[in-house]
């Protein structure tokens, strides 16, 4: 069987963390959505790695990394981010189905959100939405694709004709088709020996009994048809996501293990009820070191959403949760989770359509010193345990892990 780690908040939750700690009993970790707007940190003896599209099992010498066909790819980025890693070959394996992204879909990702003014949706900026928009328009180009240059060049050349009008629209400079085609030949050298058919290597895999492990990118409120639209990514970032972008059957998928923060964040515009604009938000900036791995730009803090969190586990059908960065409320007097919405003059515990209408209804609990670095549930301060707890009856799912340190072996197992 194949098991599932996926965000359930807005990204950021620590995926990468607990990917890398779980990839030490599984055979395979696999990306299956996104591309470089992820950014995946994974500490060890404080060496820090930031990973965007490698899968984050790469630091194990028995783990092979598959990045799935639901990925969307830059071959320059990729190029970049395989530079500090020895040789690969055989440990990583890129779909011939993944899609490309290439240099003018960021120019337009870019310049859309120039042009949007105020309503920018604060993307990445790394060409996601438009690649994935040629993608469902049919008219994509494919990691396959490399394998045949003279084909390849007439269909850069078509694309860049469409593009002629989207130029002029949003006012930026397309690459010629030389410069375009000279970049992916020397991408292909490299890359093209790591692409193969990743949905059969994975049957395979499953059929001679290797444990799969699945790495979702972003979070699910970010998610193109469950999140907060249109402030959201061009993917499935939920569970269903991990069978498109793999080729698994949703009957190969066991454990779905949703990763959320002890409070919460969000990166780019959008409605996030549970935002703290005063010192507590600040606080927990500062302390989480809440900028972005792939943009730098600072994160919007703030509490714990239950209500969201168990529409997400809903979502995705967790089966655990792991409860990320517990450290970081050290030392507050209070932290405070909200457990419903006033909506409309009533009190309501969903999500409605017109979220931002929605307003936060908190619970208060008391603070605690310091989880820091704590591996036992035992040393848990009383009333951080009792936050856990609160948290795993209201939201419904057991929570299985609690991280208090960016450190890979600090975690509480329960
Ligand atoms: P991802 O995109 O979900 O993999 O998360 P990011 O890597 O973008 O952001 C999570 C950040 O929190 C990274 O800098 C991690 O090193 C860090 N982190 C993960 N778990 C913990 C934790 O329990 N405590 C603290 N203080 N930091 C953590
Ligand atoms: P990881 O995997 C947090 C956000 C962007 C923006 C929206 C759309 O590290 O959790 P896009 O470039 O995807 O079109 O931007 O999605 N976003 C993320 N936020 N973590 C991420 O990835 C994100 N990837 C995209 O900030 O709001
Ligand atoms: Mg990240």
């Amino acid at each position: 069987m194949a098991d599932l780690v996926v965000g359930i908040q807005w990204g950021d939750e620590g995926k990468g963390k607990v990917v890398d700690a779980l990839a030490k009993t599984y055979d395979y970790v696999v990306r299956y959505q996104g591309g470089h707007n992820a950014g995946h940190t994974i500490v060890v003896n404080g060496q820090k790695i930031a990973l965007h599209l490698i899968p984050s099992g790469i630091l194990y010498p028995h783990c092979k990394n598959v990045i799935g066909n639901g990925v969307v790819i830059d071959p320059s980025a990729l190029l970049q981010e395989l530079e500090p890693f020895e040789s690969l070959q055989g440990r990583l394996f890129i779909s011939d189905k993944a899609h490309i992204i290439l240099p003018y879909h960021s120019m337009l990702d870019k310049a859309k959100e120039l042009h949007k003014k105020d309503k920018a949706i604060g993307t990445t900026g790394k060409g996601i939405g438009p690649a994935y928009t040629d993608k469902i328009a049919r008219s994509g180009i494919r990691m396959a694709d490399l394998r045949d240059f003279g084909a390849l060049e007439q269909k850069v050349a078509n694309a860049l004709k469409e593009m002629q009008v989207l130029q002029d629209r949003y006012d930026f400079v397309l690459p010629s088709l030389d410069s375009v085609m000279s970049g992916l030949e020397s991408s292909a050298k490299v890359l093209l020996p790591f692409v193969c058919d990743t949905t059969q290597l994975l049957w395979n895999a499953q059929e001679s009994g290797k444990k799969i492990l699945c790495e979702g990118a972003q979070g699910s409120m970010l998610d193109i048809d469950h999140g907060t639209y249109p402030f959201v990514t061009s993917s499935n970032t939920t569970a269903s996501g991990a069978c498109s972008g793999t080729g698994l059957a949703p009957r190969d998928i066991s454990d779905v293990i949703g990763i959320a923060k002890a409070y919460c964040t969000r990166v780019g515009n959008g409605v996030f009820p549970t935002e703290d604009f005063g010192q507590s938000g600040e606080y927990i900036r500062q302390r989480g070191a809440e900028f972005g791995t792939t943009t730098g730009r600072a994160r919007r803090c703030g509490w714990f959403d239950a209500v969201a969190v168990k529409y997400a586990c809903r979502l995705n059908g967790c089966t655990s949760l792991a409860i990320m960065k517990m450290d970081v409320l050290d030392g507050l007097e209070y932290v405070k989770v909200c457990t419903a919405y006033e909506y409309n003059g009533e009190s309501i515990t969903y999500i409605p359509t017109d979220y931002e209408n929605a307003k936060p209804i908190y619970t208060e609990f008391s603070g605690w010193d310091s989880v820091a670095g704590i591996r036992d549930e035992s040393a848990l301060p009383p009333n951080a345990k009792a936050y856990i707890d609160f948290l795993e009856k209201f939201v419904g799912v057991r929570i299985s892990l609690v991280s208090t340190s960016p450190e890979r072996e600090d975690v509480i197992m329960r």
